[in-house]
């Protein structure tokens, strides 16, 4: 799907549709709707005000009106804004997602779109701009790669193929003057959104197709980075005990990943992400029950999210930070080679580890992930995002990720990035209490201490032991938020690619 700048006025541009949006409660329309509604001789006001229960201009509500003939498109799109106090960058998002599922419907290919939140809504031009094509491309994904030849319809399903691909959105402005700056922010918001979709892509593909391998391989082809592959002779070599324990049940190959971006002049700052890539979590020989391994291919939504943001920032071209994305990637599977409840390993750092619970396997990749980051690029800041624990989405639902680590500004910032990029992070304690939650009567630490007690934080309290004193560290648990299972317009179900924004919005942020 395209996005373009044109200046014009957008009752008569000619397109498939037109899309204008309305505030909740508001029935007299005014702004760019209002010079729509009269060019179509009050067909929107009349129809608001004749059947008032049929639209309410509630956030993300639409209304198609056919325009018959009195204006090149043919239809109107009118989106609900919701309440028009305070409006949230969100609701931009929102509503114009809104609109191109509309379009969706409809089937067809392009329409004009008014600004919305620019004029009435008081937002600039370039915020407008950015957030209504995020929410656009964000709202027109799907995910259809594995429906073979045949539309769904021919399939018996709803979802379709490329063939009825909605193509073009236009943003129709009256001022000349703007489009520039509308043209910028296009390009900044289609990057975010695209490296969002290219993260629900992996997440909601299959794991026979999503192996280590591919992801792997997926690093490898970004141009503008560079990727260093550690395979699974090195992992071993380098005294990564844990992440060899949890790969060595698997028949597909583990790896490491390493890809870095350096800025052209000199870097503000070294930031490493770290991002959980088990591509399938059957729990190993401490088996899930069928019904929580059925979604456990969206166990490497934290590696999708690192390797999807280390694209937009390749991308993008222009943060002046160096920044690292680490992913440690491989199979957690039952086999005659696989770990065993009662196992001891040392990790890279020297700590030895009981591994009374195979299911916590998460941890132990990541722990030797950290270790290995913070001695290949002693980072200023260290971010890792992990699918790491039932117990967040338990304690927090699938409305936010849990967030917690050694640093209450970092901690902030994250949060505050979130809430301009759309998604909640919500703080998580890691408080001394926990500390016996990590006591084994064999070695250093257990990796499954708390027994149905503060199980995120538990999470994090490992992980903490392998951070070294004083690292800026924060842990996002996305356990809940990764995998949608009610849709909003601009996140379909499944796969979400949470953590692509907020890392973005952080990074340039922190730029
Ligand atoms: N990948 C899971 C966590 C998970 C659960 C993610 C549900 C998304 C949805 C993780 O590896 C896991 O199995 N965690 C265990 C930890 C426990 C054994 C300490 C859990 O949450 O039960
Ligand atoms: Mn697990
Ligand atoms: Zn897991």
């Amino acid at each position: 799907m395209q996005v373009q700048a044109v200046q014009g006025d957008i009752a008569q541009f000619q397109a498939d549709a037109i899309i204008v949006n309305l505030f909740e409660g508001v029935t007299s329309p005014g702004g760019g709707t209002g010079a729509v509604d009269k060019a179509l001789g009050g067909l929107v006001s009349q129809e608001i005000q004749a059947n008032p229960k049929a639209f309410k201009g509630k956030l993300g509500e639409t209304l198609i009106l056919p325009t018959y003939g009195k204006i090149p498109a043919r239809y109107v799109i009118i989106v609900g804004l919701g309440k028009s106090d305070e409006m949230k960058a969100f609701q931009l998002r929102r509503a114009s997602a809104a609109a191109i599922r509309a379009c969706q419907k409809l089937k067809i290919k392009t329409a004009g779109t008014l600004l919305h939140g620019a004029s009435i809504g008081g937002y600039d031009v370039s915020a407008a701009a950015r957030l209504l094509t995020e929410g656009a491309l964000m709202g027109n994904y799907r995910f259809t790669k594995r429906k073979g030849a045949k539309t769904g319809e021919e399939n018996g399903e709803s979802a379709s193929t490329a063939k009825d691909e909605f193509e073009t959105l236009a943003i129709v402005e009256h001022g000349g003057d703007k489009l520039a700056a509308i043209k910028e922010n296009i390009t900044l918001a289609r990057v975010i959104a695209e490296s969002t979709n290219l993260a629900r892509d992996w997440v909601n593909d299959s794991p026979n197709y999503v192996t280590p391998t591919f992801l792997k391989e997926q690093a490898e082809q970004i141009p503008g980075l560079t990727c260093k592959v550690l395979d699974f002779a090195q992992i071993k070599q380098l005294g990564m005990g844990a992440f060899s324990l949890v790969a060595q049940g698997s028949e597909q190959p583990p790896y490491l990943i390493h890809l870095t971006y350096k800025p052209d002049g000199k870097a503000k700052k070294k930031i490493a992400l770290v991002g959980k890539g088990i591509t399938f979590d059957s729990g190993g020989l401490s088996l899930k029950p069928a019904a929580s391994m059925e979604l456990m291919k969206m166990d490497m939504a934290g590696a999708a999210a690192v390797i999807a943001t280390m694209k937009a920032i390749a991308e993008l071209k222009n943060l002046p930070l160096e920044v690292h994305g680490f992913v440690p990637t491989c199979e957690n599977m039952p086999s005659g080679c696989s770990s065993k409840p009662g196992d001891v390993v040392t990790a890279m750092n020297g700590k030895t580890i009981e591994v009374n619970n195979t299911d916590a396997e998460g941890r132990l990749i990541l722990c030797d992930a950290i270790t290995y980051a913070q001695k290949e690029v002693n980072p200023d800041e260290m971010l890792d995002l992990a699918t790491l624990t039932g117990a967040c989405v338990v304690a927090l639902g699938k409305a936010a990720a849990g967030i917690m680590g050694t640093n209450d500004e970092l901690i902030d910032q994250v949060r505050k990035a979130g809430d301009s990029a759309g998604e909640k992070l919500w703080p998580l304690p890691l408080y001394d209490e926990y500390k016996p939650f990590l006591k084994s009567d064999v070695a250093d630490i257990i990796n499954s201490g708390a027994k149905g007690e503060a199980g995120s934080s538990a999470g994090g309290m490992f992980l903490k032991e392998f951070v070294d004193k004083n690292r800026a560290w924060a842990h996002l648990d996305i356990a809940g938020p990764a995998w949608i299972t009610a849709d909003v317009p601009e996140v379909p179900k499944g796969g979400s690619g949470f953590g692509v924004r907020t890392l973005l919005y952080y990074l340039y942020n922190l730029a």
